[in-house]
């Protein structure tokens, strides 16, 4: 049973394997947030839920015999909103038509189904009905005729909880939404970490964490994607917390658009954590009858430390966010011509590759940027979506037909979401672009963002890319965005509604992927922007993987795709074995080190594979060969990260298959250490009693004595890596 309902209806606690929420009706009335942590049986409501007042608070009204003093600052709330005596941050902002904030939301019902539903238009978890509960508690402004539903499904054995908040007016004048949090937790005591992931191009998803501190610690995105500057996902974590224990909370948003989250410890340290949609770009109009749906937030507890919650997502990311054939199916070992040959190309250069990547063992070949209307170079032809004759004199089917000749299927860039000034499209349609009338359009990478908010577009964009999947064999696709929004306005809402681009925009982008996937079921879809630009389970709802960085230097990658481990899963990240001197960082490694990087995550390659000695060749056959081997283990295994990139010289990490018969581990050293200490890396999640060979070097192993006591790293230099593939050979 994932939803108990005690006490006469007033308490209904959610419970997964490990994990309880509860939440309470005081007063008949106010919905209290009780607890969320460790799974536990339901509590005394009276005396864990405090909520007297202090000076200065102002208190509700007593009503009926048995109710309690009590002041909205003080209690701990689970939607709140402003204007009635609390003044932290609100869940929920409305503007009302008399100009009126204030909104206070009593509690109307609840309705509990089997199953989960999804917040409409938007990407979500889904569960079949046996897999889930879903309890939707109703609150409303009755004086107003608003209807708030807070939405909470809950995945007993995936250990997750899923929330969203759809809001309904059933007044008879229009509200404005400032600001709709998809989910908002108060906690009794404010003296915890936070974890968050920042980053910028080529630097995605680093690690931060801080202690939190009286007021507002907030953080988002109001660039039009969830973006390389902070990923939609926010942890708080009791300062002990570590990898491996202590308690953590987190949530992650699926969308990938702006978003907002944050954390306000108040007066007497309590302490209030909440994500959504919000900030200063984002309002939202709704007219009588309407309803307006929130994005839904996965919540995630652990009291086993960041890597139990990380492994809580990876599972739930795996069945129940990405769709399709490739949820299963294993993600092909591609070659992609950008950093091989950036736009210069023709069909002769990329057929060639396509030989050579056939006789390494490489399954795709992906022809990036460069190959449509006049493009030479970052300046022209977005928009305009048919071959460069110049470049592939037989067109794309010539093309694509003479690479799986070759003995390889065909994949293609695309960055469908854009236009450039000089291209076709745009002279044809210079309204469909996003812009503020009279205003310059504003530019980056000399290119304009398409107006998704628009029906037309969106309808343009799936005929134009469905049209494109029909004209040739093309197994994949890379779906680019490259450039942030500004001038977020729209040649057809009127002036009151230019607030609600963004999210409109993100709505239109999302029911253009749902169509083309949907009608191209076996097309393998990887998304991007300018490398993990919008690297969320809104994306991976539709693309199972995702581009990680542009920065392909193995060092930095270690740095990136460990904080990317944080919410997501291997298997979403895409990872390639590129050319050295690297060319972003200038960095010299090794074909070892790049490849056993890269073997975490989706591998393929992104360089001149012509270019390739004899004996790199052989190499890269061999890790080919392995990474096949290991494929499987590396995607659907659980991953134990031992060893971290932020806190030293060392990082390692470990796939363990669900029987932990089997595991894959990566030791990496960065810098070269004269006299150094012994590095022993102990290893996790495996049984103590199995013998274990390791394959590449015949040792055998039992599983305590990895564990306890661990294996020694003996490396010299910099930029090293050990790897080694182990399997139980007996009890
Ligand atoms: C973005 C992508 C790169 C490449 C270029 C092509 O930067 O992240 O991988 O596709 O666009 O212009």
């Amino acid at each position: 049973m994932g939803i108990l309902i005690e006490e006469n209806e007033t308490v209904f606690h959610l419970q997964t394997e490990r994990t309880s929420y509860i939440m309470a009706v005081k007063n008949g009335k106010h919905l209290a947030h009780v607890y969320w942590g460790k799974r536990i049986h339901t509590p005394d409501i009276s005396h864990v839920l405090l909520m007297g007042g202090t000076c200065f608070d102002v208190m509700e009204p007593i009503e009926r015999d048995g109710d309690e003093s009590c002041s909205l600052n003080n209690l701990r709330q689970e939607y709140p909103t402003g204007g009635d005596g609390d003044y932290r941050v609100p869940a929920l902002d409305v503007e009302y038509a008399d100009g009126s904030r204030s909104c206070p939301l009593y509690y109307c019902g609840y309705r509990i189904t089997e199953g989960k539903g999804k917040p409409e238009g938007l990407p979500a978890i889904y569960a079949g009905e046996n897999e889930a509960q879903t309890l939707e508690i109703s609150l409303s402004d009755e004086m107003k005729g608003l209807q708030v539903y807070l939405i909470y499904s809950v995945l007993e054995k995936a250990d997750a909880i899923v929330r969203s908040v759809r809001i309904e007016n059933h007044g008879k004048e229009p509200v404005r939404l400032h600001k709709v949090m998809s989910a908002s937790v108060d906690f009794e005591q404010g003296g915890m970490d936070m974890l968050c992931l920042p980053g910028a191009w080529g630097r995605e998803r680093h690690i931060e964490r801080v202690r939190l501190h009286h007021g507002e610690c907030r953080i988002g995105s109001s660039r039009g994607a969830s973006s390389h500057q902070m990923n939609p996902f926010l942890a708080v974590m009791e300062p002990c917390a570590d990898e491996c224990h202590g308690n953590v909370y987190s949530m992650n948003l699926v969308y990938s658009g702006n978003f907002m989250a944050g954390t306000e410890v108040e007066q007497l340290n309590q302490l209030r954590f909440y994500m959504g949609l919000g900030d200063d770009s984002f309002s939202w109009i709704l007219d009588p009858s309407e309803g307006f749906a929130a994005p839904e937030a996965v919540m995630v507890f652990s009291d086993r430390g960041l890597g139990e919650m990380s492994r809580i997502y990876h599972r739930l990311y795996r069945r129940h966010l990405v769709r399709g054939r490739y949820r299963d199916e294993a993600r092909p070992v591609l070659a992609n011509n950008w950093e091989a040959t950036y736009f210069d190309f023709d069909e002769e250069k990329i057929v060639s590759l396509a030989d050579e990547a056939a006789g390494l063992g490489i399954e795709l070949l992906v022809l990036d940027d460069g190959w449509f209307g006049k493009r030479e170079d970052d300046r022209s032809s977005l928009g305009d979506w048919y071959a460069n004759t110049k470049k592939l004199p037989n067109g794309l089917k010539g093309l694509a037909d003479k690479v799986v000749n070759a003995g390889v299927k065909f994949g293609l860039w695309l960055e469908p979401e854009m236009v450039s000034a000089d291209s076709d499209l745009y002279r044809a349609h210079p309204d469909w672009c996003l812009h503020v009338e009279g205003r310059r359009r504003s530019e980056c990478r000399n290119q304009l963002t398409l107006d998704l908010s628009r029906k037309d577009v969106c309808d343009w964009l799936i005929e134009t890319v469905h049209g494109i999947l029909g004209s040739a064999p093309i197994s994949y696709i890379k779906w680019d965005m490259n450039r942030h929004m500004s001038n977020a306005g729209s040649a057809q809402l009127p002036a009151e509604r230019q607030k609600e681009v963004p999210h409109r925009y993100m709505l239109g982008l999302y029911r253009v992927l749902e169509e083309i996937t949907t009608r191209h079921p076996d097309v393998l879809f990887e998304s991007c922007s300018g490398g993990g630009g919008r690297f969320d389970p809104g994306m991976l709802h539709y693309m199972p993987q995702t581009w990680t960085s542009d920065d392909t230097d193995p060092v930095e990658r270690l740095f990136i795709q460990y904080g990317t481990s944080i919410a997501y899963p291997v298997s979403a990240m895409g990872a390639h074995v590129s050319a050295s001197p690297n060319h972003q960082s200038g960095r010299e490694t090794s074909l070892k080190m790049r490849g056993d990087v890269a073997m975490s995550g989706n591998f393929g390659y992104e360089l001149d594979l012509n270019a390739f000695t004899e004996e790199e060749k052989k190499e890269v056959r061999e890790q080919i060969s392995k990474y096949k081997e290991i494929r499987s283990l590396v995607m659907n295994g659980d991953m134990y990260r031992l060893s971290s990139p932020f806190d030293g010289n060392t990082v390692a990490w470990m796939y363990v298959s669900r029987e932990q018969t089997e595991f894959f581990f990566a030791f990496f050293r960065i810098q070269a250490e004269v006299n150094a200490p012994v590095s022993r890396v102990r290893l996790q999640g495996i049984q103590p009693d199995i013998i274990y060979l390791w394959e590449e070097t015949g040792s055998c192993y039992r599983g305590d004595e990895l564990m306890e006591i661990g294996l020694v790293m003996d490396v010299a230099g910099d930029y090293q890596s050990i790897t080694g593939h182990f399997k139980k050979i007996r009890e």
